[in-house]
């Protein structure tokens, strides 16, 4: 089960309604056997390359794979109401293994949630990202799970949470092998760039959800 990320009272009291209590991390999310299957299933051709944080602004593109749901997502039109639908049964079709963690995450990290889109991104050394927010709306979360067998603090890729107003950094997620971190759509934030010394892929697996009672 997850565990609120701990925060510092000073940032919780700046960041009051937008990341309080908000932010969770939980480890040891599949067992063993079932991470390395899924890390090997993203590590399979398929990829794509030319996916952006924010195509307008990104001049440099990095690698995804798309499961299943709606690449329109809510902050892309204008009123915040996007192209979501319940994209399970996609996910069953297109990726079963993947669909069998979201099974096990709906009972457990995010149970209540349903799921609006899945995808996996790919980063290598020159291809960052930059600060984005993925949703408007207080009921649509991200959770990024890290597949990887293994990470160096050196090669870092962590994600990086900021304050509504991007002037400061809030939480700094290692991305530490079968971790998942669910925040809120609405929070600034980033995958950064891996370090030249890192000479692997970072592999991401994302699930943007929504709860719609908190
Ligand atoms: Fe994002």
């Amino acid at each position: 089960m997850p565990q609120d990320f701990l925060i510092s009272e000073s940032v919780r009291a700046e960041s009051e309604g937008h990341l309080t209590g908000l932010v969770s991390v939980a480890d040891g999310v599949l067992d063993a056997a079932r991470q390395r299957k899924v890390f090997e299933f993203l590590s399979e051709p398929g990829w794509q390359f030319g996916w952006k944080s924010d195509p307008k602004a990104d001049p440099y593109a990095f690698w995804n794979k798309h499961f299943a749901g709606s690449i329109h997502p809510d902050h892309l039109l204008k009123d915040g109401n996007g192209r979501q639908y319940d994209c399970a049964e996609e996910l069953q079709r297109n990726a079963p293994l993947v669909h069998e963690m979201w099974q096990h995450l709906r009972q457990t990290a995010l149970s209540g949630h349903m799921l609006m889109r899945c995808y996996a991104n790919g980063h290598t050394f020159g291809s960052d990202g930059s600060v984005h927010t993925d949703s408007l709306v207080e009921h649509s979360f991200t959770s990024v799970y890290y597949p990887h067998q293994k990470w160096e603090p050196n090669w870092g890729g962590e994600t990086i949470l900021f304050n509504k107003e991007k002037s400061d950094i809030v939480a700094s997620i290692y991305p530490r092998p079968n971790r998942l971190v669910t925040f809120r759509g609405t929070v600034p934030h980033v995958a950064r760039g891996v370090a030249r010394v890192c000479p692997v892929m970072r592999i991401t697996l994302m699930f943007k959800t929504e709860r719609r009672q908190d």
